[in-house]
């Protein structure tokens, strides 16, 4: 999408990019490993397939990436784009898919996040990038009604589903043909609850205004 192309979100220990060809070798790397293939339900694909990705993903008005990258320490400046790229290595990344309704169905947006890299899970990553993505869509231009956030994910992925519930969002549905569960955000909640879900997505450093820079 091209809304994010040019947009970086920081916060006190991640930062968010657009999915750039610089982003291409690595991230094909991680899909290589049969555990994020499964754990993502991704299909594997050739680098040149993924480099074709990358181009199209940028261009889909439907589709949404950021890169997720760590930030060595609160104290490291990060004042320009270059700053970000020298500091802050490449850890996972976070996606939405914008599905629009029809007759019979809600228009929802799939919200998906990976921290790929084993030696930075259970440090708050996935769950910091996940709140950053939330509010960074759930505002203008996009501003998403948080009611329509959903996550399908494998039945199994416990930690998938805990991270989800951490953020508000509850089981709806069981999927026996995918094995899979569908989460939603606001499920049980009258709308007037759910229209404040941006307050479940806030704290560690992150407040309602978000730091969203001009990434070059
Ligand atoms: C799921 C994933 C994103 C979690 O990222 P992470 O950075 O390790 O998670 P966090 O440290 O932010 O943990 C946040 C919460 O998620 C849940 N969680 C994360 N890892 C967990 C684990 N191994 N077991 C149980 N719960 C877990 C917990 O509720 C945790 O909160 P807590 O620390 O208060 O217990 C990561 O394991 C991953 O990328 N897995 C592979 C890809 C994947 O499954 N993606 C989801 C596809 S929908």
């Amino acid at each position: 999408m091209r809304t994010n192309e040019r947009t970086a979100v920081v916060a006190p220990t991640l930062v968010l990019v657009p999915y750039r060809p610089e982003h291409v070798t690595k991230y094909h790397g991680w899909m290589t490993d049969p555990d994020l293939l499964n754990l993502t339900a991704s299909e594997p694909l050739t680098l040149a397939q993924e480099i074709d990705m990358q181009q199209k993903w940028h261009m889909d008005e439907d589709k949404l990436t950021f890169i997720v990258l760590a930030r060595p320490h609160p104290s490291v400046p990060l004042i320009t784009s270059d700053d970000i790229r020298k500091h802050c290595p490449m850890i996972g990344d976070v996606n939405l898919f914008f599905k629009p309704g029809d007759a019979e169905t809600e228009s929802e947006v799939e919200c998906e996040v990976m921290i790929a890299e084993p030696a930075y899970r259970r440090n708050g990553h996935g769950h910091t990038a996940l709140r950053l993505l939330l509010l960074y869509a759930s505002a203008p231009p996009l501003a998403v009604n948080p009611r329509n956030f959903v996550a399908r994910i494998g039945a199994k992925n416990e930690p998938s589903i805990a991270l989800f519930k951490k953020l508000g969002f509850a089981l709806t549905k069981y999927v026996e043909a995918f094995d899979e569960v569908e989460m939603r955000f606001g499920h049980g909640r009258s709308e007037r609850q759910s229209g404040i879900g941006r307050e479940f997505w806030m704290g560690g450093g992150i407040g309602p205004e978000l730091d969203v820079r001009e990434f070059d």
